[in-house]
């Protein structure tokens, strides 16, 4: 007898009439038409079946903080950072407990199983680490968190992030992180990426920094960044988060760049929400995009996830943990509207950013974790055009949330009915 067994489903790559079987929390078969006794049996009547949504890049010490203590009135990423600081020295650590499981509830129930969020590391009292440390422990049954050591102030340039950024490490985050367009010097910041890069081989531990997230050409530290990597062995294990300066380098630059980063293992974290909204502030008109050059980076073979990087914090006020919103802007900025390219982008917030983060127990595979998001849509094309809702999320074959189908009833003059956006 099998614990759960889908039906009719339709799975990300296109197949239909798909089921997916489920026994002890693993995934034990998947095949057109089986049937076989379950305890319970999901018809998904040829709705999308996925792996869970997965954020590879996120602040979870300052979501839900919009407006303390004040509003970013600029809406850049700079004032943002000095928002950020005027609010640091105030935080309580039981505030950033309370906002962070407030946000882990609200990412379930969009079908987010894993999250890779980035702490800051350059308040010495390292409260942040702290309080999400005791997260990751209070979701760990339905939600994987991955930490990121983040020197926001700088690794070099804020007084005190080097020793900050090991005691984080020693605490038990989980990732070194780093931002080398914020040290002093273009320099500086190489030297902060051979540092940052040198003690993540040293403890065997994976890399997500903030990388060149500016819209000066000249800032190249994702070069280094790969090259380190390369050097290091690191293949698989290093991201470039945001990248956006790529999308003003030199075309012939960029020409040697992309085989580069594909001969290094490195993957790019692409934010669209936050990149469309903060680059290009500077510029009149013609005004730049803000996004890495997402569709180079996959040709060139280099994997590219999108991040939800903030939602209602110093830097942005909207946002609620939905990757679908988070695709969707990301195909538009990317002008991604063919078929592969709108697959590619669903891929970018289910099973690659499940690729960067490591988490080999994700896929739709016999001995994978049962982990679905079962979607109101008949394919990821749908999905994304309707933002779909959400009929339910599994973790390891038990149900974590349940949404009812959208559908609206109408009272139009001579035409009663209902409407839930799905065609024919
Ligand atoms: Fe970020």
């Amino acid at each position: 007898m099998l614990d759960l067994l889908f039906t009719g489903c339709t799975l990300p790559d296109g197949r239909t009439g798909m089921s997916v079987a489920v026994q002890n929390g693993h995934i034990v078969e998947v095949a057109p038409g089986f049937t076989a006794p379950a305890h319970e049996t999901i018809d998904a009547a040829g709705q999308l079946l996925s792996t869970p949504f997965v954020d590879a890049h996120f602040h979870m010490d300052s979501t839900l903080s919009y407006g303390l203590p004040r509003v970013n009135q600029s809406g850049t990423l700079l004032e943002g950072i000095a928002l950020w600081g005027e609010l640091k020295p105030t935080l309580v650590q039981d505030a950033i407990i309370e906002r962070a499981l407030a946000y882990c509830d609200w990412a379930v129930a969009r079908g987010i199983l894993a999250i890779r969020t980035h702490v800051d590391v350059c308040d010495p009292r390292l409260l942040a680490v702290e309080a999400l440390l005791h997260v990751r422990e209070r979701v760990r049954d339905y939600l994987d968190l991955q930490l990121v050591a983040f020197p926001q102030d700088g690794f070099l340039r804020a007084p005190g992030a080097q020793d900050n950024l090991v005691r984080a490490l020693d605490m038990g985050v989980d990732v070194v992180g780093g931002i080398p367009h914020f040290e002093r010097t273009m320099a500086d910041g190489a030297d902060a990426v051979r540092a940052l890069c040198t003690l993540a081989a040293e403890r065997g531990l994976r890399v997500d920094m903030h990388c060149d997230e500016s819209d000066d050409p000249l800032s190249r530290h994702i070069e280094t960044l790969a090259s380190e990597s390369h050097r290091l062995g690191l293949h698989g294990r290093v991201a470039a988060s945001h990248a956006t300066s790529m999308h003003s380098m030199d075309n012939y630059y960029v020409s040697k760049l992309l085989p580069l980063l594909a001969e290094s293992g490195l993957a790019v974290i692409a934010n669209p929400l936050i990149n469309i909204t903060l680059q290009g502030r500077h510029d009149t008109y013609p005004k730049r995009r803000g996004m890495t050059r997402v569709p180079e980076l996959m040709a060139a073979g280099v994997p590219v996830a999108f991040g939800q990087d903030c939602v209602m914090d110093p830097w942005y006020a909207l946002g609620s943990g939905d990757m679908l919103e988070v695709a969707h802007m990301g195909l538009h900025v990317a002008q991604m509207t063919s078929r592969d390219g709108m697959a590619a982008c669903f891929d970018a917030v289910t099973r690659v950013p499940a690729q960067v983060l490591g988490l080999s127990h994700v896929g739709l595979v016999p001995g994978c974790r049962a982990d679905f998001v079962l979607l109101q849509a008949r394919d990821a094309v749908e999905a994304l055009r309707l933002r779909a809702t959400r009929l339910g999320v599994w973790r390891a074959g038990r149900r974590l949330a349940s949404t009812p189908a959208q559908s609206t009833a109408l009272h139009l003059p001579g035409r009663p009915g209902s409407v839930s956006f799905q065609h024919g």
